[in-house]
């Protein structure tokens, strides 16, 4: 059986525009078909429309018949062995030089557990693992290829030097699709987290799966599991969609394993995901301190919705702590977060400079969570001493609309300082059930916006309140008061 990427056209409801979207389709038979798409035309561009008008666009423009002849190869073509025990990485690489001298082309990995060191991905191809498909990565480390640090971090987040790379890596690509039948990579993160935790590595510990300076990439239709690191790491990207990925790592003594953590990262889609990890299950970053604000790449444009999230140690959808590049131009809706200790987070610190700016929540479900909407500006881990203690970052213009949930301690802290206060945040259509205290739900420090009609837990004094016609009712004492309890 080969599968192939193959192209379907579709209409969308604007009639001026026409446009296409890449579609997986299936062929029981067909084996070297070369597939050109000369009677199609030469865009593809996928369009995602949002709600109000927003939109994001993106796709890769298609020379529809260059001299590539699309191919599908299998593994085993190469000599890879499924046994769980057979070292597959020349296969894995063999495959992908195939591939990258065809200027293109798809792998298929079958069912079976394939054993791996790191690899490479080629520009225009496809990984497409079967059902029951299981890439495996290697646990020892000597195998494990290191690189230097990300430039916008100046060092690796855990030691400084080099870094590992990833299981499965690109730099410098165009179009890749990792996707397939629920198949799985696996990074058999433990003995890399019993190793950190007792000091025995020497590097920081590497993703699951890194690209880097690339574009047009698409993940879908697969699990990810047991990182050593961060699962899923696009750094410095554009046009980036993840759709229908599940990620699963444990809740507990599984450090930094981050669900997917665009960073310095433009037009991202992430949707229909579960994740559910030892860390923040979404992190958006742009680069850490005084290196990141050096790198000056920005987080932008990224919408995660129909998100089903659950971290017992950090956040379900976070922004930061790293952002010295900035992050704007966020919209995250339909996310439902579940028995975690904080739903929705931006952390920051002094140090980072950059901004954190136009993020928009809507319709955010919290099941059980110890804390439900939370701004942090002390979190004060950085890369080295060097850092500028004047560079503060800007924290402003959010809005939380539709926001409900049940059984969440404290459901808002929004911990602003003297040096960066969080300015013109809006709430509207809120009400959280609470599972402890009636005190101290609504805590505030430094921060000045505005409620729109009665929302529970009602407010704190920092903010003003209309009704829903936008008459002012009650107005702010002071952004400035503060109201801030760690104690639960
Ligand atoms: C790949 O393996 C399938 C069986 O799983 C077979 O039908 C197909 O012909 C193989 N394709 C190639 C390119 O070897
Ligand atoms: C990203 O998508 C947009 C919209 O389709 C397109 O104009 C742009 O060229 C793409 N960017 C890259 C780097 O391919
Ligand atoms: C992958 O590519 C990067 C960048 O060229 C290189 O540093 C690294 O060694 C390659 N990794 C492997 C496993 O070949
Ligand atoms: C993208 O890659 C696929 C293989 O994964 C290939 O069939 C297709 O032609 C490529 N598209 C472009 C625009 O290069
Ligand atoms: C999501 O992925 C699963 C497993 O690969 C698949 O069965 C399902 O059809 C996918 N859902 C969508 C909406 O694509
Ligand atoms: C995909 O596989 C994972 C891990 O085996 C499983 O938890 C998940 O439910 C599967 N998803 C679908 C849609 O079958
Ligand atoms: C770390 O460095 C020490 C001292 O050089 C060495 O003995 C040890 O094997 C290294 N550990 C790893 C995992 O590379
Ligand atoms: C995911 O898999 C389903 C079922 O095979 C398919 O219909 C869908 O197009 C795939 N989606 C993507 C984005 O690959
Ligand atoms: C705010 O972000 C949205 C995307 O989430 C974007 O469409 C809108 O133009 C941005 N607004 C401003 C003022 O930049
Ligand atoms: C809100 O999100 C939930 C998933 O958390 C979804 O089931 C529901 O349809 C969404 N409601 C609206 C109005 O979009
Ligand atoms: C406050 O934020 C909202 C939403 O991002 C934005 O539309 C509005 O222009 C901002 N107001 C000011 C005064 O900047
Ligand atoms: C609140 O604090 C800010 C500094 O973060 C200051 O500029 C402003 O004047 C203060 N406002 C009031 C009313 O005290």
């Amino acid at each position: 059986m080969v599968e192939y990427l193959g192209f379907a056209r579709f209409q969308n409801h604007q009639p001026d525009l026409k446009r296409w979207i890449p579609t997986v389709l299936l062929s029981h038979k067909t084996l070297f078909t070369a597939l050109c798409f000369i009677g199609f035309a030469s865009v593809v561009i996928w369009q995602r429309s949002i709600g109000d008008g927003l939109g994001l666009f993106f796709g890769a423009p298609l020379s529809p018949c260059s001299s590539r002849h699309p191919v599908a190869f299998n593994l085993t073509d190469f000599g890879g062995v499924g046994d769980g025990v057979t070292l597959n990485t020349k296969a894995f690489e063999s495959a992908i030089k195939a591939i990258a001298k065809n200027r293109g082309g798809q792998l298929n990995v079958q069912a079976g557990v394939w054993l791996t060191a790191p690899f490479n991905l080629t520009s225009h191809m496809t990984l497409f693992l079967e059902e029951g498909a299981i890439i495996r990565g290697i646990e020892d480390e000597k195998y494990w290829t290191l690189m230097p640090p990300l430039a916008s971090y100046g060092s690796g987040r855990e030691h400084p030097g080099p870094r590992y790379g990833s299981l499965i890596h690109g730099q410098h690509l165009k179009n890749v699709t990792i996707t397939g039948h629920n198949g799985t990579i696996d990074g058999q993160g433990k003995s890399w987290w019993i190793k950190y935790r007792q000091k025995l590595l020497n590097h920081t510990r590497g993703p699951l799966v890194q690209i880097m300076w690339s574009s047009n990439i698409r993940i879908s239709n697969i699990t990810l599991m047991n990182p050593p690191f961060w699962t899923l790491h696009p750094f410095d990207c554009k046009n980036v969609t993840i759709t229908n990925v599940t990620i699963l790592a444990p809740l507990f003594d599984a450090p930094n394993t981050d669900g997917i953590d665009p960073d310095s990262c433009e037009n991202v889609v992430i949707e229909d995901c579960y994740i559910s990890v030892g860390d923040d299950a979404i992190a958006i970053k742009s680069g850490w301190d005084q290196y990141g604000i050096r790198y000056g790449r920005p987080s932008s444009n990224i919408l995660i919705r129909n998100l089903v999230v659950q971290s017992m140690v950090s956040a379900g959808i976070s922004i930061g702590s790293e952002m010295s590049g900035g992050v704007s131009n966020v919209r995250v809706e339909n996310i439902h977060v579940w028995n975690s200790k904080r739903a929705v987070r931006i952390k920051t610190s002094v140090g980072r400079g950059g901004y954190v700016r136009n993020i928009s929540y809507r319709n955010l479900t919290f099941d059980n969570c110890r804390v439900g909407i939370i701004i942090k500006t002390d979190y004060n881990e950085h890369p080295d001493d060097n850092y500028d203690r004047k560079a503060f970052p800007i924290l402003e213009d959010f809005t939380f609309d539709g926001v409900h949930g049940q059984n969440v301690r404290v459901p808002v802290r929004l911990h602003g300082s003297e040096d960066i206060p969080v300015k013109n945040i809006s709430f509207r259509d809120m009400s959280i059930g609470i599972s402890y205290k009636k005190k101290h739900i609504f805590q505030c420090s430094y921060v000045e916006g505005r409620v729109i009609g009665t929302i529970f837990p009602a407010p704190c004094d920092n903010l003003d309140q209309y009704d829903e016609q936008g008459q002012l009712v009650k107005a702010a004492i002071s952004p400035n008061i503060t109201d801030i309890d760690y104690s639960f």
